[in-house]
């Protein structure tokens, strides 16, 4: 997508002029209509296998930014390894009234309080569908978030839906339970709520799926947890059988030094003040499940440093929203162009060799 990143300083002002919901409906749109460039050569020194699947990055977009995987081709065509599409819930649901989406370009933060706005499941998987019709398919595997719709009082039942439907067609699959926007969905991170919804989710995976290289289970957690609830959720995550980990979702944190307009705003801040956190977490849970357990690292990325940090902290593969806000679609190409140079001087031959050296 050469065209749009060469085309982005000269918008940029536009976009931040527009209210932050229009700038990224825009710019989906802009992604869905212009011509796509050259599919993007990828470094081989940057290839991960994990799971028995192939990155051909560790960079990836984070869940959020392409809730209706309507937009997975061009995004691979900008570079990343791999896309995590949704959160999709089973039903369609409006999400929260406007605005809830708010940025802060001083200090690269944002502030959403989206609530899980989706075209649901059915219309999801037609989009998905249709990008794996897509010929020439560009390079990059493609992850499911997926969540419940506000009104489901049995959280169980939506996410088993969820799997069923959406599984066959994921690479992975992500159970986001850290959202701070859907009341009552952080109650899942309770330890034996985790227990029980993971093991449900193991048996439906494998009814729909089968048992041969069925999509890995991965759970997506709060940056927000105690050291004790750390403990017991890596215990649990272990226990459990799942494949892996994201770390994090957005904090309700609200740093001092961010304006004071801007940190009044309910909902998740991510972005440049959530970096810090979210690494440490990442740290935690490394040393926590002795490296057993895949960790994919957000918060904060918008550098090919920030992306080492988190590896050499303990993830294996790393995903951006906030920076693509704030820096352009050219961020992904000059993370994973950082990130090799930083392999090379630590005589690092594969990312893999990297992760956890830091801890
Ligand atoms: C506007 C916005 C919407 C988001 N929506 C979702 C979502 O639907 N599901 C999810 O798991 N995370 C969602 N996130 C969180 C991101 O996936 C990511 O975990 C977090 O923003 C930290 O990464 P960053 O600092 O690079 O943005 C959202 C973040 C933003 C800024």
């Amino acid at each position: 997508m050469d065209v749009l990143a060469f085309l982005y300083p000269a918008l940029r002002p536009l976009l931040f002029a527009l209210d932050a919901e229009t700038a990224h409906r825009l710019t989906i749109k802009a992604l869905r209509i212009l011509p796509r460039g050259p599919v993007p050569a990828h470094n081989p020194a940057l290839r991960v296998t994990l799971w028995d699947r192939h990155f051909p990055n560790p960079v990836g977009l984070a869940a959020g930014f392409d809730k209706n995987a309507e937009i997975i081709a061009p995004m691979l065509g900008l570079g990343f390894g791999f896309v995590e599409a949704g959160t999709v819930t089973p039903k369609p649901q409006p999400g929260n009234p406007r605005p809830r989406i708010f940025r802060d370009p001083e200090n690269d933060a944002v502030i959403n309080r989206m609530g899980f706005p989706s075209v649901g499941m059915n219309a999801f998987k037609a989009n998905l569908e249709e990008f794996l019709e897509t010929r020439p398919r560009p390079e990059g595997l493609v992850g499911i978030n997926i969540g419940m719709n506000k009104s489901q009082t049995d959280p169980a039942r939506d996410y088993m839906a969820l799997v069923r439907t959406l599984g066959p067609f994921a690479d992975y699959i992500t159970v986001n339970i850290s959202s701070p926007n859907t009341p009552g969905l952080r109650d899942l991170q309770e330890p034996q709520a985790f227990r029980d919804l993971a093991g449900q989710l193991l048996e439906e995976r494998a009814r729909a799926c089968g048992r041969h290289m069925p999509p890995p289970l991965l759970v997506k957690l709060s940056p927000d947890l105690g050291e004790r609830q750390q403990e017991d959720l890596a215990r649990a995550a272990l226990d459990s059988g799942i494949d892996g980990l994201i770390l994090t979702n957005t904090t309700l944190d609200r740093p001092v030094h961010l304006p004071e307009s801007f940190r009044e705003e309910k909902g998740g801040l991510s972005g440049q003040p959530l970096s810090e956190k979210s690494t440490d977490m990442i740290r935690n849970f490394y040393r926590l499940t002795g490296g057993k357990l895949p960790i994919i690292g957000a918060g904060g990325v918008s550098s090919g440093l920030d992306a080492y940090d988190k590896i050499r902290a303990g993830a294996s593969l790393v995903q951006i929203y906030s920076a693509l806000a704030f820096q352009g679609p050219g961020v992904v190409k000059r993370i994973t162009a950082e990130l090799a140079q930083l392999l090379k001087k630590d005589g690092y031959a594969t990312i893999d060799e990297a992760v956890g050296k830091g801890i």
